[in-house]
């Protein structure tokens, strides 16, 4: 008798016993509409790759116009039927369910996330996972207090959300768009990126045995033509869009004038500035996290280091010193520092940025390594000697690329700094608190750390000026993309 083949995948990952056992990928999945996993009418499914070995970890369905058309008519009726009549505190209960059952399955999630976008396993369990935990929790505490957040006015949800997102943090982007989206009232359509489907799978997974009313949540998976048939669908009341800047103009393009609310979170050139008094271990530290934490692939990445001209020589050497120490490797072994890149695009798309950096003249120093073999790699990088208008310093490169310049004045900081048609981030190392102020108070972006970076919280809003995007994420902030107040 033949055998029948398992649609268990067995993994390889010996440097991650731990985990290995706990994964349950089926080799296809389908689209997930109306609370049912359904084929794509195409009958297309496109593959799932690990960029750490190039490997098919799945197949995942290519969702076209009318696949699309189901979704929006799913999440319709469940907006009439259900999801605008329910109370508040009973929304907030199911949102809680599905926070509490991520908590569950969290090393599932985070072996899947680190397998298929690469990035380490130590970020991914301790980064990505809770803190998408995190805004659902949270964003489940304001489904029942909107007239707290917003006083004096009444709130009411916009309807239909379309919802896109990107490679770089899938799971914790799903979070970011569906926990306030259903704390104010809305039912949705999320397509995940094509590169990183897996975990937004997972999640419709747990949305299903949360107990979440059919069509509430819907995703649907495929590439930039299935986004647009989101973005242009008739029957959608708001769009909120992660990802580059070029597709965000698109999209601000095909929304105007249709009535559909629009919020937008787009690239970055952040700047992380070093004070001669900053404590320059400490600084070192955040100059790696804030340029080399998953790969650089970081929207708010600190990709324009500015080190004060006296104390240049010395944060530059103890950079390389660093730099020496990290391992680039395995996505799933723990010790890992820098995992794969996320896509055979993506690393073209930096190497590019790199031959470009040569050409210009910049001086580059990377880690010395081997890189792993039969994977998508690229070392940490670092560049000097590149003046302002030196394409490296202006254009986001979205990979371990860091560029470093140097100045004497802070107005002169300042106005490099603010000198990029993004405004996302920035980072500003100091002892002094004046110093602090002044800075903070001055440089165009939309969240700025100081003496810290990369550092995310739910109950913080995030979100850029410029051509960073408009609309805020997370915090009080968050939900008012996702609501009509009168
Ligand atoms: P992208 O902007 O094309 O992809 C982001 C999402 O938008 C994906 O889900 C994609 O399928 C979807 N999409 C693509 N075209 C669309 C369209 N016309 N209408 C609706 N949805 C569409 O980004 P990509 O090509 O993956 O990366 C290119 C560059 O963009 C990167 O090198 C990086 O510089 C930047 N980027 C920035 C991100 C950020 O968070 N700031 C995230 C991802 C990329
Ligand atoms: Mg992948």
């Amino acid at each position: 008798m033949a055998k029948k083949k398992s649609n268990q995948i067995k993994w390889d990952y010996a440097s991650a016993p731990e985990s290995t056992g706990h994964i349950q990928l089926k080799d296809r999945y389908d689209l997930f509409i109306g609370g049912k996993w359904v084929k794509p009418s195409s009958g297309k499914y496109f593959d799932s790759i690990n960029p750490a070995n190039k490997k098919v970890i799945a197949k995942v369905a290519h969702a076209n116009g009318s696949d699309v058309d189901k979704a929006v008519k799913a999440a319709r009726k469940a907006y009439d039927e259900i999801w605008s009549r329910i109370s508040p505190a009973e929304r907030a209960k199911y949102i809680y369910r599905i926070a509490r059952l991520m908590q569950e399955r969290a090393r599932e999630l985070a072996v899947i996330e680190s397998l298929d976008a690469g990035k380490v396993i130590r970020e991914s369990r301790d980064v990505d996972v809770p803190l998408a935990c995190n805004h659902f929790f949270y964003y489940a505490g304001w489904a029942d207090k909107l007239e707290y957040a917003f006083p004096n006015r009444r709130v009411e949800p916009l309807g239909v959300a379309g919802q896109i997102i990107p490679w770089n943090f899938p799971l914790l982007m799903a979070a970011w768009k569906i926990a306030p989206a259903l704390a104010a009232g809305n039912t949705i359509v999320l397509k995940p990126a094509e590169t990183t489907s897996l975990t937004a799978l997972k999640l419709a997974e747990i949305i299903k045995d949360s107990g979440l009313p059919d069509g509430v949540v819907n995703i649907v998976t495929g590439f930039g033509d299935t986004g647009a048939e989101i973005v242009n669908h008739k029957d959608i009341n708001k769009i909120a869009f992660t990802g580059s800047t070029a597709v965000g103009k698109i999209i601000q393009k095909a929304t105007a004038g249709t009535g559909k609310k629009l919020t937008l979170e787009l690239g970055g050139k952040s700047a992380n500035i070093i004070m001669d008094d900053a404590p320059l271990d400490q600084a070192v530290e955040g100059i790696i996290n804030g340029i080399f934490f998953n790969q650089g692939h970081v929207c708010c990445a600190g990709s324009r280091l500015f080190v004060q001209e006296n104390v240049a020589d010395i944060v530059i050497e103890k950079l390389k010193h660093r730099m020496k120490s990290l391992i680039i490797g395995d996505p799933l072994d723990k010790n890992t520092d820098i995992g794969a890149i996320n896509s055979k695009e993506q690393l073209d798309t930096i190497n590019k940025y790199i031959k470009i950096g040569l050409k210009e003249g910049a001086e580059m120093y990377q880690t010395p390594c081997d890189l792993p073999k039969g994977g998508y790699y690229c070392a940490p990088t670092l560049f000097t000697g590149m003046s302002q208008s030196s394409v490296i310093v202006q254009e986001e490169i979205f990979g371990p690329v860091l560029t470093i310049q140097t100045f004497r004045t802070v107005d002169e900081v300042i106005q490099k700094a603010n000198n990029t048609p993004y405004g996302l981030a920035a980072g500003v190392w100091t002892d002094k608190g004046s110093r602090i102020f002044n800075l903070t108070t001055k440089l165009k972006a939309g969240v700025i750390w100081a003496n810290t970076y990369n550092k995310f919280d739910p109950t913080s809003p995030f979100g850029g000026y410029k051509e960073s995007g408009y609309g805020r994420e997370g915090g009080l902030h968050g939900l008012e993309a996702y609501v009509k107040l009168k």
